[in-house]
This record gives structure tokens, sequence and C-alpha cells, in this order.
């Protein structure tokens, strides 16, 4: 396995080896003052970055452009599917084939299909990103959220987690029990009703990690340094009325958090519809915001790792 610079396809979280994630998180660092203030890089003039969202994103395509043109490169986005050919009945392979054909440097891809990032690179000349594929992977939001820890807890070791939420349908989650499954000492609680487990796929490719599912989360709020919670993923029921069953079975409020003697670190991937009220944004835990510009930073950070400039 390679060390030093990530190169080529990023297609799963599990393909990263600790001291990848390490270097790029120093990487990303590096960034953070010239992000901040507002600075320029032309590393990557004359380069194209290709962005191809086939799902709804605000944050990850939006922190991939605005990475990307800072750090030089030209951005050419793909649009919503509706205005393309797809809307016409072009299959994605086609789509993929043309776009890859017009040379980009690189393509960020999030596609509905999972596995439908791995189709892609199979297919293209450029590195693929898989910016999500489905339900089933979300690696650089697992980059940004261990990045995330990294900076405010000084390591990733030893460190104690909850995951909350739709645990069966997200990408962020399995992704990032990958990424942490590659630190050492880290406990994760995947705290989800019994319909929304943690998927089995999942744990089974866990080597390192310790890891215990619970339903609710009042008996280990106390031990978590981070509680990570996540949205139900609506768009991916099947059975809509399963969803209206979930709907509102966990919330994370003020008023829930104040029971506990120690309120951990908060995160949440965003968007957040009804499972993280927003008078939890004026507690000095809450940290998903700053997880979102970690982002620009992490995937900057990335792109020039990638486009090796
Ligand atoms: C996540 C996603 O798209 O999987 N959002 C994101 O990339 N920040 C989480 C979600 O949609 O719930």
């Amino acid at each position: 396995m390679s060390t030093g610079r990530i190169n080529g396809d990023i297609i799963s979280a599990k393909q990263f080896t600790r001291e990848q994630m390490e270097r790029l998180f120093d990487d990303a660092s590096a960034l953070k003052p010239v992000f901040s203030a507002r600075k320029r890089l032309d590393d990557a003039r004359g380069r194209i970055i290709a962005t191809v969202f086939m799902e709804p994103s605000t944050r990850t395509r939006l922190s991939f452009q605005f990475a990307g043109v800072a750090i030089g490169a030209s951005v050419i986005d793909f649009g919503s599917s509706d205005m393309s050919s797809i809307a016409k009945g072009e299959t994605f392979e086609d789509t993929m084939r043309m776009i890859d054909d017009y040379g980009p440097d690189v393509i960020v891809l999030r596609q509905r299909v999972p596995g439908n990032a791995a189709r892609a690179a199979d297919m293209c000349d450029a590195p693929v990103i898989n910016a999500g594929d489905g339900s089933n992977e979300h690696p650089t939001q697992a980059l940004l959220d261990t990045f995330t820890m990294r900076e405010l807890m000084g390591k990733v070791d030893g460190l104690t987690i909850g995951m909350m939420g739709d645990l069966r349908y997200g990408r962020t989650t399995s992704s990032l029990s990958y990424v942490l499954d590659k630190f050492d000492d880290v406990t994760v609680y995947y705290i989800a009703p019994q319909e929304l487990k943690m998927r089995e796929e999942v744990t089974g490719e866990l080597h390192n990690l310790r890891y215990e599912s619970v339903t609710r989360p009042d008996d280990i709020m106390e031990d978590l340094d981070v509680l990570y919670v996540t949205r139900l993923q609506k768009e991916r029921f099947t059975d809509p009325s399963q969803y209206d069953a979930l709907k509102g079975s966990y919330s994370i409020t003020v008023d829930y958090l104040r029971k506990f003697k120690k309120v951990p670190i908060i995160m949440h991937p965003l968007p957040r519809i009804d499972e993280l009220s927003v008078d939890v944004d004026a507690l000095p835990q809450a940290k998903y915001f700053e997880e979102a510009r970690n982002g620009l930073y992490v995937r900057a950070a990335l792109l020039k790792q990638i486009l090796n400039v």
C-alpha cells in the first residue's frame, strides 16, 4: 500500500492509509490561514475540475468548487441532471464517457446508485472522486469529519464517538467508520432505532475499531467525546410510511442535553432537518459549521495531491 500523497481515484474511505490521512490533515491545516485570509493560489492553474452531481448537494459541491478555484483550477459544473441529456434518457455510462472525453483533470461525482463511483472510475481516464454514491459511501466527508476531530481534540486515537441517526442508509457514517478504523483505541457507539441500525456489511469490514450498538444515547452520553448526529435519509426509504413512523424518533435539543453533566462536541454532516435543534447552535460544543468549513481545506488539500500540484 502506498503512503504519503493520495493519488488516483477516491472511491472508498477504506482505501486510505493512516499516513496518507495524517499528511492530508497536515496539508489541510496549512491551508487554513491561506483560505481564512482569502488568499488565492495558482498552483493548479490550467487544470480543469469537473463537478458532476446527480443528487442534491450544497456543501460538498460548493466546497469542492470553491476549493478548486481557490487553488487556481477552473471548475466546470455538470449542472442538474434535469437540464442534461440524462433527462432525455441518456445512460450514466454514456454521460460519464462523454465528460471524460472532454479531458478534465479530475471528476468529482455524486451519484444515486451505490457502486456507481467505482463504475465511473473504471470507465474514465481522469481520476474520479466519490462525492457520495447512494447509501454506500462518502469518503471525503469522512476525511473532513476526522480532520475536524483532530483539530478540536488534537488527536483521533483514543476518542469515543457516538454516531446517531440513520445508520442504515447513511453514507457519511459508513465512510467515517472506515476512516476511524485506521486509528488506535477508538470506540464508536452506533445509536439508532432498530430499523436504522448500522449495516453489517460495514461492521464486517472493521478490524481495529471497538463498537457497540445502542438504541438511545442516554446511558453513554457522558462517555462521549463527540456526538455525530445525522438526519433520516428520507430519499432512500422505499416505504414512506416507515419514514413517517421514524420521523422525530430522535432529536438533540438544549433541553435534552441539560440532563447530562458533560456535553460532548456535537458534529453533523448537514443538512439537518429536525434531529438537531437550532438552539444547540449557541452551545460552545456545537461544531458543525466549523466542520463544514473544514471541508474547504480538506478538499483543497486533496485536490492538490490528486492534481500533483
Ligand atoms: C451528507 C450526504 O450527502 O450524504 N451531506 C453532506 O455531504 N454534507 C449527509 C446527508 O445528506 O444527510
